[in-house]
């Protein structure tokens, strides 16, 4: 360690090592305890981030269907975060598609019913269904409560991606430990880019996606990311001081204008839902792709996102507006997040730059 950089390797015996090991160790402890679970429920392991946690989880059914020799059947939504929709893809799976409705809440009872007839008629088959419970573009959240009963399938694994949930509604904290997995990217509340962690439930045994030195119970190799694993109880105990209640007061001025500024010239996805973010809002301008808008709210001082973009930055469809039936608009998907920090001074200028912005839109 020099001054508060942990600089050495956890896996040391020297007591530099050892001091990053116990920094390790406080963060596991911290985490199970902010997420009211436990070391008997759950396997808790750190990793680069989301997208390598979902892959971890699908691979490790992949090889399991193959190894066991049994159909695998992958459920999961369109509009799922690529790192779900395009590692299903490619195995050799049965795609079973979760249906939403046009306000982006899931049909679960037509879900659960068709789900159950095809596990009838693939009685070996192992499932694994993915539940996003924040959605990254709509912001549409579906409670966990709400799925608990697909747990009733026998052979199905509840893989609940939770990369938008921390702070982003009141009941982030609170697992439903009957689930298998719960996968989440730091960097989303406020610690390092490059680190996540898993909840991996006990008794799945859980096969590494990558094989190396076995560290982390053999459920990760490669050496641990100390700072990136530190910087998660930081965001985290950042993230318990902030006033939900006032981000949700925000954005709710926010999107009372907003509605009375698109009047004519566009629409918010997803008003309707059944529940929503305490801060995202998805919306569209009829005349105006996102690569353009996005540009156009930059030269004013506003950031705001495209709700799908290539890497070129143009403007493709969503996945997610194309499955919600806006085919017509499915390249100017728009979303407006407000940071955890999000103040009384940015949202004046947010009212003020667009009062003015707006009646120039087409
Ligand atoms: C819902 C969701 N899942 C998965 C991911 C992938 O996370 P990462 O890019 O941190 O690996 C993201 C990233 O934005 C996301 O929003």
């Amino acid at each position: 360690m020099s001054g508060d950089f942990i600089f050495a390797n956890p896996a040391s015996q020297h007591s530099e090592g050892k001091q990053a090991r116990k920094i390790i160790n406080q963060t596991k402890t911290f985490l199970y305890d902010f997420f009211h679970t436990n070391e008997k429920e759950f396997n808790l392991f750190f990793h680069s981030g989301a997208t390598e946690g979902l892959n971890t989880v699908i691979h490790h059914y992949a090889s399991r269907s193959q190894k066991e020799n049994r159909p695998l059947i992958l459920a999961y939504a369109q509009g799922d975060h690529p790192a779900v929709v395009e590692t299903c893809r490619t195995q050799n799976a049965i795609q079973f598609i979760l249906k939403r409705d046009t306000n982006g809440d899931y049909l679960h009872e037509e879900n659960l019913s068709e789900l159950k007839q095809l596990k009838s008629q693939n009685p070996d088959a192992l499932i694994l269904y993915h539940h996003l419970w924040v959605h990254n573009e709509l912001g549409v959240v579906s409670p966990l409560s709400e799925v608990k009963r697909f747990k009733e399938i026998p052979d199905l694994f509840m893989s609940v991606d939770a990369v938008q949930s921390p702070g982003k509604h009141y009941h982030y904290r609170e697992l439903e430990n009957t689930f298998d997995y719960y996968t989440f990217s730091a960097h989303k509340f406020g610690a390092l880019k490059g680190i996540g962690f898993s909840f991996s439930k006990m008794g799945n045994n859980l096969s590494p996606f990558m094989l190396g030195g076995g560290q982390q119970n053999k459920l990760r190799s490669g050496t641990e990311n100390v700072m990136g694993v530190y910087s998660i109880k930081l965001a985290l105990e950042d993230l318990q001081k902030i006033d939900l209640g006032d981000l949700l007061h925000k954005k709710s001025i926010v999107e009372d204008k907003l509605r009375g500024w698109l009047k004519g010239k566009g629409g918010i996805v997803a008003d309707k839902a059944r529940h929503r973010s305490l801060n995202t809002i998805y919306f569209y301008l009829t005349n105006l792709t996102s690569d353009i808008a996005v540009a156009m709210f930059d030269l004013s001082g506003l950031e705001i996102s495209a709700g799908s973009a290539c890497s070129s930055g143009a403007a493709k469809e969503s996945e997610i507006l194309l499955s919600l039936g806006y085919k017509e608009v499915a390249k100017n998907g728009l979303r407006l997040s407000l940071g955890f920090q999000f103040s009384q001074e940015e949202l004046d200028h947010l009212l003020k730059t667009s009062e003015v912005l707006f009646p120039k839109i087409p």
